[in-house]
């Protein structure tokens, strides 16, 4: 069993107690996920929530925290010996407990009783969002409700202290992250190594799924592996490179406790940039530096995100893509033809970190609302930054041909957008850069062993998988 320290998961509970004011709050590890029959599972990932406040890596647990009493109590299954017989020996659940400094366990058998006691009482249960279906059946029976009404009663309270707490990231969290985005960059090396002609999608999808397993780490999310760039999650990786071609790699790794890391290069097949690509990756390198530079304590995302999209324009201005004023392009959001989203999102025990407990909770707080307008309505971190968050910067430039099309026909932004000109990009695919950051007293740090970015980094790096392994 890794865990950080017990004092660490102690701490982290009673900052949760303090902030719900009254009741219980229950806790939902994950279960097992089928993936065709019972005994033949998806490899187990533990719930985020519960593994900050609870640390334990193992199926079927629960954790009820008195808030009025200060009661403890972890719930799970005593092994026994056919579990023995076909997984092996497990610590006993009395072990779990003392590892994450808890006095009291009982069986899981006994929450329900104990849930609908407390309820009959009077008591509020808060329990937070979740997206696993098991997960929603089985706090269906624990409460005695509906799949609608678990999914409508989640506690608000409950969400906005976790939400509070798991975005300031501690000591102990940043160096994890660290290790998550180290082992980013060997994943990105070894898909810019292997960016030759003849190298199918899904070849570099397996070393990647390979140098995380040698690692004995997870990936942090499916990876995108894709010479169709222009389509933002684009998953199909079926194609074959050829010279000429973009590969866009976003992928991240996990750290050994589930810290997630998330980047994303863009490189040309063979190595060398046409100078037409290098055009474009070049207004998205300034897109990028001009974010990184703005981001400390105190801005709201948002603003980076509008700052960021100035540039955007201006760069596309240069390219002769776009025209006119850049503040009111940018208003009137034109540029998100080119870049149909946020310019990046929180990062931590989740890729999209805490998103399943609801995307406006973690990344807007009431004083900046979410934009309905196209492409803006993507940002997922809009609210003030703070010292301790870790976000990711994933600026990128796309040629959607279905989109122009659409927006051509429209007239749609036809002052500040050169569709003439446009036309010649219908074959260029998309650019996407990727970094991820911890936002310090002053500004920001890069997380990670700098991944190859630049041209000239990038050029120097890409495409010698044949000759060097
Ligand atoms: N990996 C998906 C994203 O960059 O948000
Ligand atoms: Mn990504
Ligand atoms: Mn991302």
């Amino acid at each position: 069993m890794i865990t950080f320290k017990v004092e660490n998961y102690q701490l982290r509970r009673q900052q949760l107690v303090q902030q719900v004011k009254g009741g219980l709050i229950l806790l939902l590890g994950n279960v097992d996920s089928p993936f065709n029959s019972a005994d033949n599972c998806y490899r187990f990932r533990q719930d985020s929530s519960f593994l900050y406040f609870c640390g334990l890596d193992q199926p079927g647990l629960a954790v009820l925290l008195d808030v009025d009493s200060g009661r403890e109590i972890l719930f799970g299954k005593q092994q026994g010996l056919d579990d023995v017989v076909w997984s092996g020996p497990q610590p006993t659940l009395q072990n779990k407990a003392e590892r994450i400094g808890m006095a009291d366990v009982a069986p899981v058998s006994d929450l329900k009783n104990l849930l609908f006691a407390s309820i009959a009482a009077g008591r509020t249960v808060h329990y937070l969002p979740t997206c696993r279906a098991e997960n929603k059946i089985m706090l269906g029976g624990l409460l005695g409700k509906s799949i609608a009404n678990v999914d409508k009663d989640v506690s608000l309270s409950l969400i906005k202290a976790v939400v509070s707490l798991r975005s300031i990231k501690g000591e102990a969290e940043i160096a994890e992250l660290e290790t998550a985005a180290d082992l980013g960059y060997q994943l990105h090396i070894a898909a810019m190594r292997m960016a030759r002609e003849g190298v199918y999608e899904w070849e570099i999808d397996g070393e990647l799924e390979a140098v995380a397993a040698r690692a004995g780490r997870m990936l942090s999310f499916p990876p995108i592996v894709t010479i169709h760039g222009e389509t933002l999650h684009n998953h199909q990786r079926n194609h074959q490179l050829q010279d000429g071609n973009l590969l866009l790699v976003d992928c991240g790794a996990e750290s050994y406790l589930h810290y997630a890391s998330d980047h994303t290069r863009t490189v040309p097949v063979g190595g060398k940039f046409s100078p037409r690509q290098r055009e474009v990756y070049q207004v998205v390198l300034t897109v990028m530096a001009r974010a990184r530079e703005l981001i400390r304590p105190g801005i709201a995302y948002l603003d980076v995100h509008l700052a960021a999209c100035r540039i955007l324009v201006e760069g596309l201005q240069s390219l002769g893509l776009m025209s006119g004023d850049v503040d009111h392009a940018v208003a009137a959001g034109a540029h998100a033809l080119f870049m149909p989203h946020g310019l990046g999102h929180m990062l931590g025990l989740d890729v999209h970190d805490m998103e399943d407990l609801g995307e406006d909770e973690v990344g807007y707080d009431g004083k900046i609302l979410r934009s309905t307008q196209f492409g803006l309505s993507g940002l997922r971190l809009g609210r003030e930054l703070q010292e301790g968050f870790v976000l990711t910067v994933e600026p990128g430039i796309y040629f959607i041909p279905q989109l122009i099309e659409q927006w051509k026909a429209e007239g749609r932004h036809a002052e500040f957008i050169n569709y003439a000109k446009l036309s010649e990009y219908f074959d260029f695919g998309g650019i996407r850069l990727e970094d991820d950051f911890l936002v310090t007293k002053e500004g920001s740090r890069l997380l990670g062993r700098p991944i190859p970015l630049q041209v000239d980094e990038i050029e120097n790096r890409t495409g010698f998988f044949l000759t060097t392994f």
